[in-house]
């Protein structure tokens, strides 16, 4: 096994599926699939799932709405994403534990990270919600910063498509996809992998990055296991 330990950042708005809004059994459903096989082959599973299924804090902003208001809200989505991906786990078998940057003791556990390393010990996947608990962080920040935290061996960015490419795909037949690429290049290139804040993180802590279609069945088992899957973010 390459990497023991891993989080895996899960786009909220892929999500909802077909829709143009909500949480999609379907799509719940293949992400746990696939989290089962991760957990029953030994790897150790930590989770950032995003809200933008539900609410965008940015774009609600530029609506017109207090940012730090409509981050708030983007937070709690992320909360109720969790807590689904939670529930469908669960239903596996999986055991889980949901901890949240922002306290409801009712509903969650607080983040505590020596906590959130204990469950990982245990087997059991961790579910980091409410991103950092901060606004104007993203949630690939929380992925990014969480994966740090807890000491993480790899981010595996969970995408649509196949890895990072030089112009869109789905508009570009000519785009060109990246195997690998440095962190430098990501800043330089203006690559939209993750926010800025978040590459930068993972530069400073040399954390490796890697972008793969979450789509395609049995990847990331193959991406801890050591293939060459997506495309690989690198210190150098
Ligand atoms: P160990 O101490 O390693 O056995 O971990 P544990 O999580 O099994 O023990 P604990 O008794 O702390 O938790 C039992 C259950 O309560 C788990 O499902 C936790 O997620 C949940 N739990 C613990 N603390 C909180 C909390 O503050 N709020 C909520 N809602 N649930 C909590």
């Amino acid at each position: 096994m390459k990497y023991k330990r891993i989080l895996l950042k899960l786009s909220g708005e892929a999500l909802s599926g077909n829709q143009t809004y909500g949480i999609s059994p379907e799509i719940l459903n293949t992400f746990s699939t696939q989290i089962e096989e991760l957990v029953n082959f030994g790897v150790e599973v930590a989770i950032v799932i995003g809200g933008g299924n539900i609410h965008r804090g940015v774009s609600g902003a530029t609506k017109g709405m207090d940012r730090t208001t409509s981050d708030h809200m983007g937070m709690l989505a992320t909360i109720i994403n969790s807590l689904a991906l939670q529930d469908s786990l669960e239903r596996s078998g999986v055991k889980t534990r949901v901890l949240t940057a922002i306290e409801m003791k009712e509903i969650a556990e607080p983040y505590i990270r020596r906590r959130a390393v204990r469950h990982l010990e245990k087997g059991r996947v961790v579910i980091f919600a409410a991103g950092t608990g901060n606004p104007y962080f993203t949630t690939d920040t929380a992925a990014a910063l969480r994966a740090n935290e807890i000491d993480a061996d790899v981010i595996i960015k969970a995408t649509k498509v196949d890895g990072v490419y030089d112009k869109d795909p789905m508009v570009h037949k000519d785009a060109k996809k990246f195997d690998e690429l440095s962190y430098i290049d990501v800043l330089n290139k203006g690559l939209k992998i993750m926010d800025s804040t978040a590459i930068s993180l993972c530069m400073d802590n040399d954390i490796d990055i890697i972008v793969l279609n979450v789509f395609e069945k049995g990847n990331i088992q193959k991406v801890v296991s050591g293939e060459k899957i997506g495309t690989r973010v690198r210190k150098n």
